[in-house]
Formats: structure tokens, C-alpha cells, sequence
């Protein structure tokens, strides 16, 4: 299905999300033939000097980070470039003569996606002035597009809101979440919904715990500005993994409407048990990366970084335990973790089945696995259910077998990009895959506690090396209750 005849204007159209994710993604739509003919990008930014050094600027991104090129001179033709300064009005006017004009020229139907794919600060001030100057007074449709951090706790975050909402309702807002748009991560749904054997054992009586982790090779990079101000907690806590958690814990919809979907999703959000301050060590730990090697190369430790601070307080590794009090889940622990300069880049879920009642196997110490449901989100995509069965020859006697899945050799295809999924989602007007109000507004009040106590409180950092599985805290945090995290699942 083609996306409807749309107008994209692109603030931060030099930046780097737009340039390794962005032109690659709406490329690889419009060669597949999903992107409407009728369809023209107005990029917005600051450095380049017009139409035509954009078009190369988009075309050189393509070529480096995309997979495709072979209709590019088609495709960049659609491009226009327009020097922009976000806080002055006749730097909006001048926006919307052109944008009326290339609304008749490619008869857009006033349809309108505003992204900004630029620095929060500049959030407000820009969602006003489209308002102000009238850019989003269209017969069609508007949709305002907004990148992360979406505020950096629940006050800014109600403040960036409102201002927002003074130029677009919440149904015109799409606040990205790329995890959502990741292939497996829509998945969960469907290995949920769509299978009579997962469903009713999906609850307390039958699930142990629910282990959720994102390790990444990758340190700081040239982010630091950011990033240590934020930390992992802010950076990956708050929104990505709070969102996983969400799908694999929420009741089945009544149908699979936007609507529907979220208001399970924001229900998980209310029963998360809040975590009292002095409670915080309990339920959360937290690390920074020291010096190690990776791959054979020595990095430096977080605090060696460029830009950040030599005594940093900053977390590059959360893990921690969450609690839903609903019929469903009490007393199930969902386990979080993420970090930065870890072992292996890996995005997996692992749902760790109860112990049957009495192993009929056991023999000098041996023991049954746990059954375990593995939902590998990257690199790897796909499922592994980790089964006892009986070891071939005479004996009576049990070993662990695995059975896989996996989306990449079955297609032989790479799954699209996740932004490639999101904009052809907003595209089309359909907001299931982004965040709404309320997950977000819940999402932070429940990680501000935990941000308040750490930034009062020197961290014992550096704590893990970097190359490694992160800091022994860590470890503890499960072996408190009887568990390990399966990392070579
Ligand atoms: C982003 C974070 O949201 O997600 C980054 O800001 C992080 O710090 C990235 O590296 C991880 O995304 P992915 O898709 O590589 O797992």
C-alpha cells in the first residue's frame, strides 16, 4: 500500500540521524515503490548552500549508508533545501512560500509531516513558530514528528509537552521510539497473540523471571555532550527498554488498533511498583566503563573520553528490577540491562519458564534446564526455545536441546531498517509504533526516583572493563533471588 501524497520537512537535515538513518530509509520506501509519486522534502538546516548541494549532500548519504541507489537522480529531484534560523519568523515565512508552492507543484493536498530530527532545545520553539506562521494551517493532514530525548526527566518532559500541544493534538504527535520499529520487537506481539502455547503459560503461575538486555560495543562516541549529562538510565532505561517491557507484559488487546494497544501498554506503566528512594540500591545498580580492550584494540575508560568530565558520575550501565503488581504479574521479576562498551552488541529477551515440580531425571547432581523462550531482537533476529530432551542411547537420562529460529535465514533478506518501518508508519497515519503522552509521562516518574538518589550519591566508577559482561553488581542483583542472567543463551 502507498503511503498518501505528503509534504516532509526535515529540521536537522544535516544532522546525523538524517543522514545515516533517515534519506537511507525513505530511499529504500521509494524503491520499493511504497512512497507516493506525489511526494517532496523540504530539509531545514543551517550549513548548506541550497537545492543542489542538498541533493548531493542526500545522495552522498545514500551511497555510504544505504544498500540501494539505482533510481537516486529520480528520487533527489523531490529534494529542496531551505536556510533556516529556528527562532526567526521570516525564516518561516519564507518556509511556507515555498512549501505552498511545492504543495501545488506536486499536488501534496496539504498533507504535511513536520520531523525534527534536531536538537531538543530547539523542540518549543520551532512546534510555535510552525503554528505562529502559519505552516500548519492545511487542509490536510499535519503530523508533528519528534526525535528523543523527550525532556530529561518528568518535569521537562511535561514542559516540552505542553508546548507542543499548543500546536499539534496528541493524535498529530509521533514521538519516535526506534526500538519500536525494530522487527523483532513488533514480533513479541504476534509470538504472543498468534500462538496457543505461549499465551496461557504467560503469567506468574508458569514464568520465573523476564530478562531483558541491550549491550552495545560502542562507547560514547563524539556524544559526551549529551550522553553525560543523560546516562544510560535516561538514554536507554527511560524509553526503550521501559517499552519492551511493556509489550511482553500487557493484557491482549481487544483489537490491534493504536488505541487499544496503547491503553494496555500505559496499563503495564501504572502497575510498575513505584521505587521508594531509599529502596533505589535494592532494585538498581548501575556502572561506568574503565579502560579494557574490544576486539583485539584498547579503549580508553569513560572518563578519558572527549568531553566528558575526569570525576563523571555518569551510569554507562543500568541493570535493574521491575516489578508489575497485576494479577498477571506479581511477584515475577522483569530484569533490565544495558550498557555501553560491553562484551557484544545484543538485543535479547529471555522469558525463563518455572522448574517443573520434581526432576523424575535427577542423577548425581544433575539438573533439568529451565525452559526458556529466547526473543533474539539483534543482531541476530529471531527465537530460541531452549527444550530437555532424552540423550541419545541406552540411559535414561536428559540433555538440553535447542530450537531455532531465525527471520534472517528464512527471508534471506535483510528486514528493513526500523526508521524505514516509522515512516512509512507516520506516513500512513498510523501511531501504534510511538510513544504516547501517558507511557511517557509514567515512564519518567517512575525513573526519576532512581536518577535523584544516583546524582546525590558519588557512583563507585569506574566498575566494569570495558570488553566485559559489565560490573559484578550486577550479577548480584540476580543472584539475590536465586537467578543468573542467561548472557550465551
Ligand atoms: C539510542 C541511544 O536511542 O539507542 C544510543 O541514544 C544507543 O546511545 C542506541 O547507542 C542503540 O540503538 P540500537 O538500535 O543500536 O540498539
Amino acid at each position: 500500500q502507498k503511503t498518501p501524497a505528503s509534504l516532509i520537512l526535515l529540521f536537522g537535515a544535516t544532522g546525523d540521524l538524517a543522514k545515516r538513518k533517515l534519506y537511507p530509509s525513505l530511499y529504500n520506501l521509494f524503491e520499493k515503490g511504497l512512497l507516493s509519486d506525489r511526494f517532496a522534502v523540504v530539509g531545514v538546516a543551517r550549513r548548506l548552500k541550497g537545492n543542489e548541494d542538498f541533493r548531493n549532500w542526500v545522495k552522498d548519504s545514500i551511497m555510504t549508508f544505504g544498500e540501494r541507489s539505482d533510481q537516486l537522480e529520480e528520487f533527489i529531484s523531490h529534494f529542496y533545501y531551505q536556510s533556516h534560523d529556528v527562532s526567526d519568523s521570516s525564516s518561516y515565512t519564507q518556509l511556507k512560500q515555498l512549501v505552498d508552492r511545492l504543495d501545488e507543484q506536486y499536488r501534496l493536498e496539504g498533507n504535511r509531516i513536520f520531523y525534527l530530527a534536531m536538537s531538543p532545545e530547539f523542540f518549543g520553539t520551532v512546534a510555535g513558530h510552525l503554528k505562529a506562521d502559519g505552516l500548519t494551517e492545511t487542509n490536510g493532514f499535519k503530523r508533528l514528528v519528534i526525535e528523543k530525548p523527550f525532556g530529561h526527566d518528568l518535569q521537562s518532559a511535561i514542559e516540552l509537552n505542553n508546548e507542543i500541544r499548543k500546536a499539534f493534538l496528541e493524535e498529530e504527535i509521533y514521538r519516535i521510539d526506534h526500538y519500536l520499529g525494530k522487527e523483532m520487537v513488533q514480533n513479541i506481539e504476534v509470538i504472543r497473540f498468534a500462538n496457543a502455547i505461549f499465551e496461557p503459560l504467560w503469567n506468574n503461575r508458569y514464568i520465573s523471571n523476564i530478562q531483558v538486555t541491550s549491550s552495545e560495543i560502542l562507547g560514547v562516541e563524539d556524544r559526551a555532550r549529551y550522553y553525560d549529562k543523560n546516562g544510560a538510565l535516561r538514554d536507554m532505561v527511560q524509553n526503550h527498554m521501559m517499552q519492551i517491557v511493556s509489550l511482553l507484559a500487557m493484557e491482549p488487546p481487544i483489537r490491534l488498533t493504536t488505541d487499544e494497544i496503547r491503553s494496555e501498554k500505559v496499563k503495564v506503566l501504572r502497575a510498575l511498583r513505584a521505587i521508594k528512594p531509599e529502596e533505589v540500591h535494592q532494585f538498581f545498580v548501575r556502572g561506568q566503563y574503565d579502560q579494557g580492550m574490544i576486539n583485539g584494540k584498547e579503549v580508553p575508560a569513560y572518563r578519558d573520553e572527549l568531553n566528558v568530565s575526569p570525576d563523571s558520575n555518569t551510569e554507562t550501565f543500568v541493570a535493574g528490577k521491575l516489578l508489575i503488581d497485576n494479577f498477571r504479574w506479581a511477584g515475577v521479576p522483569f530484569y533490565i540491562r544495558t550498557g555501553k562498551r560491553m562484551r557484544k552488541k545484543s538485543t535479547k529477551i529471555v522469558v525463563q519458564f518455572k522448574d517443573i515440580p520434581m526432576n523424575l531425571y535427577y542423577k548425581n547432581g544433575s539438573h533439568l534446564n529451565p525452559n526458556l523462550l529466547v526473543i533474539n531482537v539483534q543482531p541476530e533476529e529471531g527465537i530460541t526455545l531452549h527444550l530437555n530432551v532424552k540423550k541419545t542411547g541406552q540411559i535414561m537420562e536428559t540433555t538440553p536441546i535447542k530450537l531455532n529460529f531465525s527471520t534472517n535465514s528464512i527471508d534471506g533478506m535483510n528486514t528493513p531498517e526500523a526508521y524505514e518501518k516509522l515512516l512509512y508508519d507516520c506516513l500512513r497515519g498510523d501511531a501504534t509504533n510511538f510513544t504516547h503522552w501517558d507511557e511517557v509521562a509514567l515512564s519518567w516518574k517512575f525513573i526519576d526516583t532512581i536518577s535523584t538518589v544516583w546524582e546525590q550519591e558519588k557512583g563507585d566508577f569506574p566498575n566494569y572493563q570495558a570488553g566485559s559482561t559489565g560490573p559484578k553488581c550486577s550479577d548480584e542483583l540476580l543472584a539475590k533471588d536465586g537467578f543468573c542472567w542467561w548472557s550465551d543463551t
